[in-house]
């Protein structure tokens, strides 16, 4: 094609565009050319292939009313001229919806802003002459919130042109939000596929914000439950479902915070996971959300499954991601049948649940529910308005009470005595038995006791043997219970001292003892991570300090056996009293174990520093696991 004519024909391009802009100039909702950006050749459809063209932004975040800059080119490398074309900026959830404005742009016999919407939205060519890559400066308006892109029909030559040529997601969020350091405005080699890693903070609020939408009517026209408790009327849940009803209309609302992949909202006829209808609104990378329904399994595969779910059951009606929240708002039919099951909103009363995750775990199921999960305790209306209370914690707080004080208390105490203190007391005795066992046996029976009944409580809470996602709480708290379970078993069929197998029993049972220990720490550290535990990340810091201590007091008291031990073989033993001798003839004939071993006060004091601090850490981490969640208490304190 010649260049003169090929100039031609986009000219009449260019008049194309501009005639059917001028046509909707002031005539109320716009359609046609400037809306769906095509330009109105006759029978010329616009290319299929992937654009030779991008659009690049200088930053994936704008505050309200600032601009950033919008870079319409061809990828490096490639460079291709521009003949004509038309950009604005769209939102994400409402792609007909034009926003903000460009500023500053000259208007040159190059490119000149014009108006869709509204004042300035569009620039677009002047001239049907091959321009390089341009830059222009968009303002984010004042009066929207949520995800935008740019997007445009680029045209090489009349009659080879692209349509929606967009740009990666943009934020528009609240002028006092930190935003993430501009990124550079330069067309990359290649298009992500993947919009920025969004940082943001949020300045403490100074004063009261508004509440989001989700939350208003909690009091006195919506039923509203959220996680965690008593968050509600705060505005600050995590996450959170909203149900109004109006005639036979069913909304639900639904919000999780903290940048979620999804959140979703169950209807269950008990307060466990699985046999629940599910609705789940998840983000796209492109920054759209879709709302989806699905039919959750109890402790099986697929565990959630959008396929054996009715998808027209339900019909979103907004949606928007704004400031790291997801939020959606959509009807779902009074009577529907979902695996045979018949979900009347109106006649039955569901349990409520609601979950949000940070990410899926394939294409079509939601991942693990990391961000929050709470389920109300009794099945309720609909209809019902006000807030929710969520189902008790009772046994899943008394499960890690007993759990702590068993492998924080009383086995670090029966372990020590065990270890350290088998001459220490000598003489003395205890039921007939001497003190150092006489008290191992104690704690020892006491660990037991807490443990087994801690683990039947996690199983009637649980409903039997469950796994805790991806973190190894539950097996490894599983192994640890039965270690725990057998040990006193093998201890009861010991064999006699001084007989041949006594070596091996008191091997097996120091490894046994000791391994259970360890473990039942470790699954105490892998409870702190366990979003169902409420518990605050710090707590990890309080169980170091424990662990940190506890190798401390050991270190020391091994020291002073090892010391202690050289002075007995240098013979130095004669040098104590046998002040504790009763002549009794057993032992009388051992003499080394007729006497307190050396050190042993300082054991003792030892000992008396060591239970105590073990007590505290033991009822510091109850306390945390009885008022769990306080993370909100303790950031109040430290932001004051
Ligand atoms: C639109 O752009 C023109 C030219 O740059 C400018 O003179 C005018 O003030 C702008 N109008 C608005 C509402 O920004």
């Amino acid at each position: 094609m010649l260049p003169r004519k090929r100039s031609a024909m986009l000219l009449s391009f260019v008049v194309a565009m501009v005639i059917h802009q001028t046509e909707q100039y002031g005539s109320g909702a716009p359609s046609g050319a400037c809306i769906d950006q095509t330009p109105r050749h006759e029978s010329i459809p616009a290319q299929s292939s992937t654009p030779p063209y991008i659009i690049l932004t200088s930053t994936a975040q704008v505050r309200q009313g600032d601009t950033l800059q919008v870079t319409v080119g061809s990828p490096a490398g490639a460079p291709l001229p521009i003949g004509g074309f038309i950009l604005q900026a769209r939102q994400i959830q409402n792609p007909d919806v034009i926003v903000g404005k460009f500023v500053g742009v000259p208007d040159t016999t190059m490119t000149h802003v014009t108006t869709c919407s509204n004042p300035n939205d569009t620039v677009t060519h002047s001239s049907p002459e091959d321009k390089p890559a341009m830059t222009f400066q968009w303002q984010a308006p004042t009066d929207f919130l949520g995800g935008i892109e740019f997007r445009a029909t680029v045209a090489q030559s009349y009659a080879t042109f692209w349509k929606n040529v967009e740009s990666p997601l943009v934020e528009v969020v609240t002028p006092d939000t930190v935003t993430s350091a501009p990124a550079a405005a330069a067309p990359a080699t290649t298009r992500a596929t993947q919009p920025p890693p969004v940082i943001m903070e949020s300045k403490p609020k100074q004063e009261a914000a508004p509440l989001d939408v989700v939350y208003q009517g909690c009091a006195d026209t919506k039923l509203c439950f959220g996680v965690p408790q008593n968050c509600v009327t705060k505005g600050d849940c995590k996450a959170v479902l909203a149900v109004f009803v109006s005639g036979d209309r069913y909304t639900f609302e639904l919000q999780a915070v903290g940048n979620p992949k999804y959140v979703a909202a169950g209807l269950s006829t008990d307060n466990k996971m699985g046999d629940d209808s599910a609705m789940e609104c998840v983000r796209n990378d492109n920054g759209r959300v879709s709302l989806f329904t699905s039919w959750t399994y109890s402790k099986v595969d697929p565990y959630v499954s959008r396929s054996d779910s009715p998808q027209e059951i339900v019909q979103l009606q907004e949606s928007s991601v704004i400031d790291g929240k997801l939020y959606c708002k959509f009807r779902r039919d009074v009577v529907s049948v979902v695996q045979g099951k018949t979900f009347d909103l109106a006649n039955s009363m569901y349990n409520l649940m609601v979950v949000a995750g940070s990410e899926m775990k394939d294409a079509n199921r939601v991942g693990f529910h990391d961000l929050a999960y709470e389920a109300t305790g009794t099945p309720m209306s609909l209809a019902t308005v006000g807030t929710a209370a969520a189902s008790s914690k009772l046994l899943l707080k008394l499960h890690g009470s007993f759990m702590l004080l068993a492998w924080l208390g009383t086995a670090s105490l029966g372990i020590l005595l065990a270890r350290y203190f088998r001459q220490t007391w000598v003489g003395k005795q205890l039921g007939g038995k001497d003190i150092w066992f006489a008290y191992h046996r104690i704690f020892m029976v006491l660990t037991w006791l807490l443990t087994v009944v801690g683990f039947i409580l996690i199983l009637i809470e649980v409903g039997g043997w469950s796994t805790t996602g991806d973190n190894p709480h539950a097996i490894t708290g599983i192994v640890t219970v039965i270690m725990c379970f057998i040990q006193p078993i093998g201890a009861y069929f010991r064999p006699h001292p001084g007989t041949k197998t006594r070596p091996i029993f008191n091997w097996a049972h120091w490894l046994l003892g000791n391994s259970a220990h360890i473990l039942g720490i470790v699954t105490i550290f892998f409870a702190v991570y366990l979003q169902k535990a409420e518990l605050p990340s710090w707590s990890v810091y309080i169980l170091a300090a424990f662990v940190a201590f506890h190798v401390i007091m050991h270190l020391v008291l091994t020291l002073t056996v090892c010391v202690s031990d050289g002075r007995i073989s240098n013979g130095r033993i004669n040098a104590f009293p046998m002040k504790d001798m009763l002549g009794q003839t057993r032992q009388a004939t051992q003499v080394d174990r007729s006497t307190d071993a050396p050190f042993s006060r300082f054991r003792r004091l030892l000992l008396g520093v060591y239970t105590p601090v073990v007590l505290i850490f033991a009822i510091a981490m109850v306390c945390l696991v009885a008022l769990a969640p306080i993370t909100e208490v303790y950031d109040t304190i430290m932001g004051a």
